[in-house]
């Protein structure tokens, strides 16, 4: 920090400067306190506590603070006074004559009043400033909480959907084959050929609905995370998506996996689905390459395409896709970098940290 010329450098002469006019006029708050008492204070100082000058003469420091910053305030007092430190800025909680909160910012050196060692300083109200921080990191919470929310929501109600579709719809139509099969067992004998007809129609076309139903369910909750597990259902995801969107695929797992909470392997399958499908929609790649490694503590996945690469900006900036990747790596403790790749295509970079088994909270 800059500290003004000393006096003897000035090169106006400093008797002809209306330094009491200044100070009265001043818009930071002015004041000495001598023996931890105020022996002045300026207008501006006086109205940022609610008070007339005249009102805060002889009180003391104490009563100007909040309880839980009375003894920091103190101690920075007795540092200053003592010439241990001899200017201290520093933000400090202050209590207004009608009992709220102020924030000041606070500046003071040691000076000498009437030949004893005081403090002289200045103030400056930041309340409006702390607020405002504040609100800041509320709404910064909040927003977390919210996506965080929304996430939990949408995975319960995929799941409660899978196992509709997956037990009731599944349930009946397989009901509805055996059924058909049965009409057709009797028609065999008898001159229903027409019957049979219909029915082998019938029959394909609920096995068809069969695996529809059973494509859609696994989509919404793929059954594979729970039985499989999180990297082979990963590796089966990459291998559909390849068959299907024609782009050279590989997988690549170092390690194996480490306990993962249903919770956590979810995020993590959303996230590399997500990512895929912005390749598909973004990149323009031919080739899709995921490299995991896994440890005890946690795991490392990098999925790196050869597409036409995203902006720097793009990836700080971050679209509601990327702000829902990121957010789920961030609830499961972890981390998601998207970057451009040094190839050229774009990187994205999740990295998961578990707690290994028997280790302590
Ligand atoms: N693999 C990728 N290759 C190229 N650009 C990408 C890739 N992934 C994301 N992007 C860029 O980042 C932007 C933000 O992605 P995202 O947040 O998922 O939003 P959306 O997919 O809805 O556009 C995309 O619009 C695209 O420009
Ligand atoms: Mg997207």
């Amino acid at each position: 920090m800059n500290r003004p010329t000393p006096a003897a450098e000035s090169p106006v002469d400093l008797d002809e400067i209306p330094f009491q006019g200044i100070v009265e006029a001043a818009l930071a708050g002015v004041y000495v306190v001598h023996d931890e008492r105020f022996r002045y204070v300026n207008g501006t100082f006086a109205a940022m506590f609610g008070y007339a000058i005249a009102e805060m003469d002889g009180m003391h420091m104490r009563d100007l603070v909040t309880l839980d910053s009375g003894d920091d305030v103190m101690e920075k007092y007795r540092q200053r006074i003592s010439g241990e430190t001899p200017s201290i800025r520093y933000t400090t909680k202050c209590r207004h004559k009608d009992g709220h909160t102020v924030y000041l910012e606070i500046d003071g050196a040691r000076v000498l009043f009437r030949g004893q060692p005081a403090l002289s300083g200045m103030a400056i109200d930041i309340t409006e400033r702390v607020a405002r921080q504040q609100e800041l990191l509320r709404s910064r919470e909040q927003l977390h909480q919210l996506a965080q929310h929304i996430n939990t929501v949408r995975e319960e109600q995929r799941a409660d959907f899978a196992r509709d579709v997956h037990d009731v719809l599944g349930g009946m139509l397989t009901s509805i084959k055996m059924d058909v099969t049965r009409i057709q067992r009797r028609a065999v004998n008898s001159d229903l050929h027409e019957i049979l007809t219909i029915t082998d129609d019938l029959l394909s076309l609920t096995q068809e609905t069969i695996d529809a139903v059973r494509r859609i369910a696994d989509e919404a909750r793929p059954r594979s995370l729970d039985s499989l597990g999180l990297f082979a259902a990963l590796h089966e995801m990459l291998v559909a998506f390849g068959e299907r969107s024609g782009m050279a695929v590989s997988f690549h797992l170092d390690g194996s996996e480490p306990p993962l909470s249903s919770h956590c392997s979810t995020q993590c399958y959303r996230i590399v689905q997500e990512a895929l499908t912005n390749v598909v929609r973004h990149a323009d790649a031919r080739q899709v390459r995921v490299h995991v490694r896994g440890r005890a503590d946690g795991f490392e996945l990098d999925m790196e395409d050869d597409g036409r690469g995203i902006a720097a900006d793009t990836a700080k900036r971050a679209g509601l896709g990327l702000i829902g990747m990121k957010e789920r790596a961030r609830e499961v403790g972890g981390s998601l970098e998207v970057a451009p790749a040094r190839t050229g295509g774009t990187l994205i970079s999740l990295r998961v940290p578990v707690r290994p088994p028997g280790a302590r909270p």
